[in-house]
Parts: structure tokens; sequence; C-alpha cells
């Protein structure tokens, strides 16, 4: 008794389970309007939930837009997505929207039932939607966002083993409930909905389909699930103490960071990614160390658990999604086997690069991660039943194998072939961050792995290994770093396009009148020294035949410019000096440039600029509707912002003195060359300018533009142009908490 007692009194998530306490705090709210998409997020010491309601009669094109109630939530990776007909009339004419509840003020409050049936609590959000016109529930979604994704973003795509399992049943007087049993024949999804003021009970429709009459008015909605929940990261708990006055200055930033963050692992983003990614998550550590927390329990440490703990044992692979909750029991039974265990999609070639970059900047750098070092890695994974037994260390090893063993023939004498570089996995069209379809346009072998990931990875190994990790291979200490050296040094060279002054300023021309681009082609800005660059990816598959521009310098190069130049210039402090001068002065050169001469418009740097590419077909890949075309991402110039400001800083010797893994760093040669250093400069602030000119939209995932000839390129959310919604939080996007401009 005594000690059951004790038990709840530490543990404050098992108390809560015992008994329907109320939650100490007030619920954290934060509301996110979006032009159709309205966005409500809900946290208390239960759970945490994001609501989105979609207007079709806010949208810039209506008859695109589909009226929606959406929950997302973080436990399971888990939703319930209904959809809306107006009784009469076409879709677009319904509109809907959240009204604030009468007893509490707010638009959403908590929903918590104490453990009943399969010993969960039932948790969730109750609202109030109001319809302007009688509607239908047409269709429910009930169980992981997985399926709601394959649905909205898979050309409609219903599981029938889903759809036939939702019920419609009364509930109370005139209400109703949809609801859903999982996979795992415990977990349950429900909708309830009831009428609110004096709007007409909810009717079942009959004829089956779990479809749902209600009149024109305000209803009362629950939804909520009985699934484990995870521990949330309050905005004091994701962030350091130095950093803990941010949670006033921003608001909307932190409370977004919190939602996504938990013991276990960070978030991709909401309400698509809401689950674990590899490479958004170590990409959020490597720009925002700096505020958030380390020590156990905080951010650094479940970024790096959580990418641990997923790993193909076997291989080595850091995993790049995991499947977890009702998709995981779906995908289990799919391959024959009725089981609940989570798994991992491997596919991405770059994720594993990132983790030993992460371990070194916590582990080697960071006065706590060293003091963490060996109780952390000493950890037993328990996540996959795979990995059930090793340590982290042992699981981190198997990645710095995989690196090691990919690196050799490439850095051995002689290796510097196209061959030797890292190259998309046989028979998947995606490897790296760029992984839609047309991403890399077509490329096999992309730039950012190539010239960056690898050798800063290799770097990281060879500073773990002298600080004592992976003892059985001490060899590393210097293998690792000879290794790295040719990474840097050799692999640029086969990325490099260089275009004359006439070749350059014709392929402008024609990108504008071929009419890729409404505005002005800017050909008047090449100078002439023509302009060099360096390619997204190669194709390095020698079947593919390329139309034969003329001066093409090779055909195996994909031509696109684009925003990668980041990934060296903030993760590694390359060597060879002309090497580094000129590849400074044509990063520089792009970001002065407006597009499509260089990356910049008013709303940002596009992560693509194929202007360059000429008449080859590839070359369409990239345009304004393409979630990796001539679009623009927050983290990518967050990054930018970051890599240039490193460089700028080796020049101001304060960089010195941290311990052995500056290479005891003399100042670089573009340092002394003025006009290039003021050229570095200028395109730093100017970068800056930018962003901060688009803070608005920055904590998204991305964005897109349209050109207006009076006042330039207008910033368009992606889903006016495009039928994939972008989220409107995303993990990496928050990085501007972390990375400030600075008086360099
Ligand atoms: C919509 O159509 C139904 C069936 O045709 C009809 O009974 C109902 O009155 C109409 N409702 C409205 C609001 O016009
Ligand atoms: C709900 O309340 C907030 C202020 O608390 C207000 O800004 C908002 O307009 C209200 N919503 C509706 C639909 O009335
Ligand atoms: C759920 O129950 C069904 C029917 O009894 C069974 O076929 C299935 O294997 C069960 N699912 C799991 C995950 O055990
Ligand atoms: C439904 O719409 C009618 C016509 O606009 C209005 O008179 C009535 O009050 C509405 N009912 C509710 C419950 O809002
Ligand atoms: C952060 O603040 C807490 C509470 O004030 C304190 O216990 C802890 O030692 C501090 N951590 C660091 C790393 O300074
Ligand atoms: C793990 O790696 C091994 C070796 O490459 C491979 O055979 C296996 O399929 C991988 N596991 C998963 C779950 O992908
Ligand atoms: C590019 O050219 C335009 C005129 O075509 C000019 O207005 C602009 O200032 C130039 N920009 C740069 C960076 O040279
Ligand atoms: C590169 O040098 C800068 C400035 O000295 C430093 O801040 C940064 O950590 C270094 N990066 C690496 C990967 O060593």
């Amino acid at each position: 008794m005594l000690s059951a007692v004790w038990l709840f009194s530490v543990l404050p998530g098992y108390g809560a389970l015992a008994q329907a306490v109320a939650c100490s705090g007030s619920p954290s709210r934060l509301h996110i309007p979006d032009q159709q998409y309205d966005n409500y997020f809900l946290s208390d010491c239960h759970s945490s939930a994001h609501v989105v309601v979609t207007n079709p009669l806010a949208a810039a094109n209506p008859a695109q837009a589909v009226a929606r109630l959406l929950v997302a939530w973080p436990a399971g990776n888990s939703g319930a997505a209904a959809f809306f007909s107006p009784e009469n009339g076409t879709a677009s004419t319904l509109g809907l929207h959240l009204e604030n509840s009468t007893s509490s003020g707010e638009a959403l409050d908590p929903v918590y039932e104490p453990a009943q049936g399969n010993g969960n609590p039932r948790v969730g959000v109750a609202g109030q939607v109001h319809f302007d016109s009688p509607a239908v529930l047409t269709l429910s979604i009930l169980g992981s966002i997985r399926n709601i994704r394959d649905y909205t973003e898979g050309g409609g795509v219903l599981n029938n083993d889903i759809q036939n399992a939702i019920q419609a049943t009364k509930y109370g007087n005139s209400g109703a409930t949809v609801s859903r049993m999982w996979f795992d024949n415990t977990t349950t999804t429900w909708l309830d909905f009831a009428p609110s003021d004096a709007s007409d009970p909810v009717q079942i429709v009959p004829g089956g389909g779990a479809r749902l009459r209600f009149g024109n008015g305000t209803y009362s909605f629950r939804a909520s699930f009985n699934y484990p929940q995870l521990q949330q990261l309050s905005p004091e708990q994701v962030l350091n103490n130095a950093s803990q006055g941010l949670v006033a200055q921003n608001q909307d930033q932190t409370t977004s960071l919190s939602f996504l963050s938990y013991k276990e692992k960070l978030l991709a983003g909401t309400w698509r990614f809401l689950t674990y990614f590899g490479r958004d998550t170590l990409i959020t550590a490597l720009l925002m160390q700096p505020v958030l927390s380390e020590g156990q329990g905080g951010a650094m440490e479940a970024v790096i658990s959580a990418a641990l703990e997923r790993i193909n044992q076997t291989d080595g692979t850091v995993c790049h999604e995991e499947v977890i909750g009702d998709f995981a029991t779906l995908t289990n039974l799919e391959n024959g086997v009725a089981s609940n265990a989570p798994s991992c999609d491997y596919k991405m070639i770059d994720t594993d690069y990132y983790l030993p970059i992460v371990m070194k900047n916590y582990f080697v750098d960071s006065d706590t991660g060293r003091r963490r070092a060996s109780d952390f890695l000493a950890t037993k994974a328990s996540f996959l039943p795979g990995n059930a037994g090793l340590t982290y260390l042992e699981l981190a090893q198997r990645t710095a194998e995989k690196i090691m063993r990919l690196a050799a023939p490439f850095a051995a004498p002689g290796g510097q072939t196209v061959d030797n570089l890292m190259h998309l996995n046989p028979g998947v069209p995606v490897g790296e961050w760029r992984d839609s379809n047309n991403g890399l346009g077509g490329g096999r072998i992309p730039f950012d792995v190539n010239t960056a990931l690898m050798p800063a990875a290799l770097r990281a190994i060879a500073a773990l290994s002298r600080a004592g990790f992976f003892s059985t291979h001490p060899d590393w200490k210097d293998a690792a770093d000879r290794y790295a050296q040719v990474w840097e040094d050799e692999t640029l060279q086969f990325f490099r396009v260089s275009l004359t002054q006439a070749d350059a300023r014709n392929l402008l021309n024609d990108y504008v009148s071929s009419g890729a681009f409404a505005g002005p082609s800017n050909a008047a800005n090449i100078t002439r020294d023509g302009v060099v660059f360096y390619g997204l990816a190669l194709r390095g598959d020698t079947t593919t035949t390329t139309s034969n521009q003329p001066n093409q310098p090779d055909a195996n190069i994909i031509r696109a410019m684009h925003t990668d130049d980041s990934f060296r210039h903030f993760l590694l402090n390359t060597t060879d000096q002309a090497q580094l001068s000129a590849f400074l002065s044509q990063t520089a050169d792009h970001i002065l440039a407006p597009f499509p001469a260089g990356l910049a418009t008013s709303v940002g740097l596009v992560v693509a600029n194929p202007a360059y590419y000429g008449a080859d077909p590839a070359a369409a890949l990239w345009t304004t509707s393409d979630y990796h075309g001539t679009v623009v991402w927050s983290w990518p110039q967050a990054m930018m912002a970051a890599g240039l400001g490193r460089q700028l800083g080796r020049g101001t010797s304060s960089g010195k003195g941290k311990g052995d893994d500056d290479h005891g760093e003399e100042e670089p040669a573009f340092c002394r060359d003025k006009p290039l250093r003021e050229k570095v400069r200028a395109a730093y602030h100017r970068l800056w300018d930018l962003i901060e000119a688009n803070a608005a939209q920055s904590s998204e995932e991305m964005w897109t533009w349209r050109w207006d000839p009076q006042s330039g390129f207008v910033a368009v959310p992606f889903s006016d142009v495009s039928s994939t919604e972008s989220d409107v939080r995303q993990l990496w996007s928050l990085a501007f908490l972390a990375v400030r401009r600075e008086d360099l």
C-alpha cells in the first residue's frame, strides 16, 4: 500500500492514470489561422492534440477545398478525420468553423476519462463546430495519420478493413458517434457529436457508410482515443536554462516546439508528419543545440536516443520514419503477423551521417554531454523488438562501421571515381531531404550526401574515437580523418558546372521566354566571368541520355542550382584554401543574384533553380508547384545563415581553442581576401534581410510564390497550388529560435 502511494507520488504519469486528477497547470493552447486551415493546438498533462478545421469558404480556390475536421495526436501518430458535404449544393459551399465554448470560453477543451477496458485512459479534445448550412458527414477515417495521408495525398486511397470497421451509433438523446476499433483489437477512436443550441438532432443516415446528418448551427464534438500517451516536454523543459527567456519572447514557436517534443522522441511536424523522422530531428538538433535542454530527460537526449533505438542492427542504417500505432499493426497483418510491434523505414541514405555528427556535438563538445556519455550509452535499447538488449553504444558503433565501410573505396589511393560516390539505394527514387520523386531531377548521386554529410560524419567519428568511443576500432582516430580529408577535397569537382557569360545569358533568356517565369530574366546581371555552381546531383546512370546542350560541361550533372551548399558551410571547416574560397564565392553570388539568375526572391531563397538547365525536360521538374521545386523552405535558410556565419566566424579567431577538432586552425585564406570576405558578408546579411522579411511564414514547413507584375514575388501557401498540404508547424522550421543574425 505504502509503496503504491509512493510510486504514484513520484511518477506523475501513473498518478494521473490511477485517478481522474485535474492537471496542475491550465492547458497550453495555440491558435494559428492559415487561409482555409484553422489550426488549434491543445496540450495538458494527459495528452496533446492538433485540430485543423478546413473551411472551403476561406480557400483561395474553394473548388479544391473540402470541409474537414481533423484531429492529430502524437501518441501512435494517430488521428481522426471527418469530411463533410453540404446536404444540398456543391462541396465548396459548406462553411464551417469552431465556436468558443460557452462554459470555458475556449475553442478546445481537454477530454480525460480514467482508464477502463484496455487500461488506458480515454483522452482527446472537445469543441463546438458550426455548420453554415445543413451538412452530411460523408466519410471518416479513424486510426492512423498514415491512413489519413493515404487518402488526402494518395489520390483518395481508402483501406476497406478500416472503413468497414467504422460504426455509427446513437450518442445521448440527440447525438451520434462514429468510432472504430483499431487492428490491435483494444484501442478505439471515437468522434462524438451532439447538437448545441437549437440545431437539429444528429441523424445516422440510413444505408450504411457511417454517415451522419447535421442541420445548420452548432454541434459539440469530442474526439478521443484510449492509447498510451507520450510524455511531453513543456516549453521550459525543452529549452536549456540560458534560453528560458524565449518562452515569453516567442510564445508561438516555443509552444509549437513543446507540442513536437516528448521525452521519448521529437516529432517532425504537424499534422502530416507527427512522428519520428530521423533526418528532421537530427537536423533540428544540429541547428538548435544552443537552445535545447541537455542531460537526462532533455531534448538533445530525446533526439539521440530515438535515433539509436531505431537503428537496423544488422547493417547500422538509421531509421528514416517509424511505423507505429494502428498503421504498425496493419503493416504487420499485411505481412501475415498478428503483432503491434513498431518497425522502421530505412530507404534513405543520408540519415546515417547526421547521427555521429549530433553525437559528437553533444558527447564531445558539451560539458553535460561529456558527463552523461557513459550512462547514456550503456542504456539498453527497448523500442524495436530486434534491438532489445543491445546498448546504445553498440548501435552507434554499427552505424559508424557502416559509414567507415562505405567511405573506404573513394578514400583509397586512386579511388576518386563517380562509381565510388554514394548513390541512392537501388530501385529507390529518393534518398535525402529532397525526397519527392522529382526532388533530385532523376539524379542518383546527391550533392549533400557526398560533398558534406559523408566527410562531416567521418570527422565526427574521428573526434568520437579520440574521445574514447569505439575502442574496438582504435585505427578510426586517424583513418576517419584521413578518409574525411579525401571526401572534403575531392568530391566537389564532380558537381561543378561552369557557364560562359553568353551561355548563361542565353539559358536565362530561354527559361523566361519558355514561360517558366513571368518576371525579368536578370540575364544582364551575369558578368563577364559567367556562372559557376555545383549541380544538385549526378545521374550516375550511364544509360540515361540527355539532350545535348551546347557547351554542356558534363551530361552527368543535374544542372539545377540549389541551397545545399549550406551543408558544407555549416558542417565542415574545409582546408583546401583555393577550393574553399571559390566555393564560398559562388554561394555568395547565388544569394546576391535575383532569381532566376540566382536563388534570391523577396520571399526567400528557392531551394532549386533549374534556369541554367536549358531545354532538358528535367528542368520542368522544378516549378512553383513542386514540393522541392522553385519553392522556399525554412530550415535550409537557417542552415545557410548558420553555415555562412560559421565560415565568417573562422576569420575572427575567437573560434579557436575548442579542443582538437578545429585542427588548431589558422585563418582561412578567404578572410584575407577583402573583396571576397565582403561579398560573403553581404550575402550573409542579404539572406538575413530575406529571413526577417518573411518571419510570418518561417515556422511553416515551406511555401511557394506567384509573380505579380506590380509587386513582384508574392508568398503563397503551398496548398494553393498543390494537393499536398504543407505542415503549419515543422520542427526544423523552428530553428530560428536558435539561429540568429550575428554581428559579422
Ligand atoms: C435539401 O434537399 C433535401 C432532399 O432533396 C430536402 O429535403 C431539403 O429540404 C433540402 N434542404 C435545404 C436546406 O434546402
Ligand atoms: C473565440 O474567442 C477568441 C478570444 O478569446 C476570439 O478572438 C475569437 O474570435 C472567438 N471565436 C469565435 C468564433 O467567436
Ligand atoms: C484481432 O482480432 C482478429 C479477429 O479475431 C484477429 O484475426 C487478429 O489477428 C487480431 N489482431 C491482432 C493484432 O492480434
Ligand atoms: C438555420 O438557418 C436558418 C436560416 O438561415 C435560421 O433561421 C436558423 O436559425 C438556423 N438554425 C440554427 C440552429 O442555427
Ligand atoms: C538549470 O536550472 C535548474 C533549476 O534552476 C538547475 O537545477 C540546473 O542545475 C540548471 N542546469 C544547468 C545545466 O545549469
Ligand atoms: C536491416 O539490414 C539488413 C541488411 O542490410 C536487411 O537485410 C534487412 O532487411 C534490414 N531490416 C529492415 C527491417 O529493413
Ligand atoms: C540585376 O539586374 C537588374 C536589372 O535587370 C538590376 O535592377 C539589379 O540591381 C541587378 N542586381 C544585381 C544583384 O546585380
Ligand atoms: C568550424 O569553425 C567554426 C569557427 O571556428 C566553429 O564554430 C565550428 O564549430 C567549426 N566546425 C567544425 C565542424 O569543426
